[in-house]
């Protein structure tokens, strides 16, 4: 479905506190599911079918609601706490660098949703190591501007312009049938989220927030849809996130 401009400028979600995802500006809606190949890494999303959407409507950030994705209110029985607890700092002050012979790839580790994208072929920091191979170059390309997070961006080193996909404005609910769970709200195309607190967080092509109410890096989801608390302090240490907490 494709908006005229007028539309497009009035996109936002708005975080309400301890609430849902206020979505304004007609953001059309879809479901996809996370496909696998021979394997078992997973390599993409299928397009499963769009969804019902209206001009304004609110979707479940506590993962309570009985109506989801819509927001049936169930945050006011629960007590959730949605406190948003993300870091304001722009993507590229965040992200490491990994350099290769023709690829760059910045990984801002704490924006990580956990689909497994980057794990084919050996890992997309060996495929960067390997960049002067075509056949590396092109899977690592693929792999990053999947990351439906935004975590990682790749980076042309003779251009110095990243690998983006054009997406329309939209946002998609993840099924990640692999672990048997749902994903996040994948949210494409720039749409601004706005804060609680009436700040806008930076806007990016690429982000996922969090549906289920789990993630300690609220809006963003850290994968604890599926992740054990193990799982994630194991995660949390090999990349350093607890030293970098800034704000
Ligand atoms: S949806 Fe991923 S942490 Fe909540």
């Amino acid at each position: 479905m494709v908006k005229n401009n007028q539309l497009k400028d009035k996109m936002k979600i708005k975080i309400v506190k301890n609430g849902p995802y206020i979505v304004s500006g007609g953001v059309p809606l879809f479901e996809e599911t996370i496909i696998t190949d021979e394997a078992g890494h997973t390599k993409g999303l299928s397009v499963e079918s769009e969804l019902p959407s209206q001009e304004t409507y609110t979707l479940c950030r506590c993962g309570e609601s009985k109506e989801k994705p819509y927001c049936d209110g169930a945050h006011n029985e629960t007590g959730f706490d949605g406190t948003e607890t993300a870091s304001r700092k722009p993507y590229v002050e965040k992200a490491e660098v990994y350099e290769g012979p023709e690829l760059r790839l910045t990984d801002a580790h704490e924006f990580c949703d956990h689909s497994r994208f980057c794990l084919r072929s050996g890992g997309i920091r060996n495929l960067i190591a390997r960049s002067d191979d075509p056949e590396a170059k092109q899977t690592a390309i693929e792999e990053a501007m999947i990351c439906p997070s935004g975590r990682l961006v790749l980076w042309d080193k003779k251009t110095d312009k990243p690998f983006e996909k054009e997406f329309e404005p939209s946002i998609v609910f993840i099924h990640d049938e692999q672990k048997k769970c749902q994903g996040p709200i994948w949210v494409r195309g720039g749409i601004p989220v706005e804060s609680s607190d009436g700040t806008i967080y930076e806007p990016r092509n690429r982000v996922t927030l969090c549906r289920c109410g789990k993630s300690e890096n609220k809006p963003y989801c850290d994968g604890s849809h599926w992740m054990t608390a193990e799982q994630k302090l194991k995660f949390r240490k090999k990349w350093g996130l607890d030293e970098k907490k800034d704000d």
